[in-house]
């Protein structure tokens, strides 16, 4: 049964196919109303979200199937003490396909082990969010056009930040792509991330503090929030969440095609002034993370029935 649970899962090739799909859905939403009619997404959430969860269920609908599935622990029986297999064994029995969220890393490749339906990973604690990374990278080839060639700055609390882990590990793979990596020193990118993606790829990559120096350096600005649900120590989290907040001065030196993107919910991190530049990106980004989710479900629906 595939299954979703890092973006490694899908080939280069396999990613410019569903992207390929999501520009159609895009170009002709009709013609997908019915594709799933008489199917069902369960949306298994374990933790806050707000895009991820509407998306796939915006999604499910607009692809014309139903949708069961809860919103925190505390609405399931998890709060009773039961096990994630158990919860999903379960589950397969209602659904056809599981979007789920986990606090724990590995929990949704557990649970894929466990299920008989399809399971997508919607975020897995500090790991991976590779719904998150499909969405930004329909976002990337609408911008930019294509993958290669691009200098990528990524800014923020990089440790924690499961998007930035997805990302990096999806961009990785196209020639030509540097990273800049810009974050506090607690919060620099984990050290797998640069000798199990970035060093076999290949990749050039350079870290600093400091954003404003290497701006005009950068084609794509992936603004992340500080992850305070990840702090043990709430001292630490208010010394280090504004340390980067983008305003329109900040971008004087950018260039007139920056792309900005933030995975969103932001805090602080970027200025709402910015909203109305034209660069700033980061609604576009919510609104293809649905259309490439209806492409993924399609795909992982229509795998499962071969
Ligand atoms: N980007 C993202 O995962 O947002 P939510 O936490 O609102 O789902």
């Amino acid at each position: 049964m595939r299954s979703l649970i890092d973006i490694k899962d899908l080939s280069v090739q396999e990613i410019g196919e569903l992207i390929a799909v999501a520009e159609d859905i895009i170009a002709d939403p009709e013609k997908y109303a019915h594709k799933c009619a008489g199917k069902k997404l369960a949306t298994l959430f374990f933790e806050p979200s707000t895009r991820t969860r509407l998306s796939f269920e915006a999604a499910m609908y607009e692809l014309g199937g139903h949708v069961i599935g809860f919103s925190s622990a505390q609405n399931s029986s998890t709060a009773k003490g039961e096990s994630v297999s158990d919860t999903v064994r379960t589950v397969s029995c209602y659904a056809d396909i599981i979007a789920m969220r986990h606090p724990k890393e590995g929990a949704p490749l557990v649970a894929s082990r466990r299920a008989s339906v399809p399971i997508i990973n919607a975020g897995d604690g500090g790991h991976n969010h590779p719904t998150q990374t499909l969405a930004d990278l329909l976002t990337i080839h609408r911008e930019k056009g294509g993958f290669e060639n691009l200098t990528i700055g990524l800014c923020g609390d990089l440790k924690f930040g499961r998007t930035v882990h997805s990302l990096i590990t999806a961009m990785s793979r196209y020639g030509g792509v540097r990273f800049v990596m810009i974050s506090p020193e607690e919060l620099c990118v984990p050290e797998y991330i640069k000798t199990e993606i970035l060093d076999p790829a290949g990749s050039p990559y350079t870290e600093c503090r400091e954003l404003e120096p290497v701006m005009e350096q950068l084609d794509i600005l992936y603004m992340t929030r500080v992850q305070r649900e990840r702090f043990f120590n709430e001292a630490d989290y208010i010394r280090l969440k504004d340390t980067y907040v983008l305003t329109e001065d900040k971008l004087r030196n950018a260039k007139q095609d920056l792309c900005i993107m933030h995975p969103l919910p932001r805090v602080n991190e970027i200025s709402v002034s910015v909203d109305d530049d034209p660069r700033a990106c980061y609604f576009k980004q919510v609104l293809y993370g649905k259309y490439i989710r209806m492409a993924l479900i399609l795909k992982l629906l229509q795998e499962a029935k071969a």
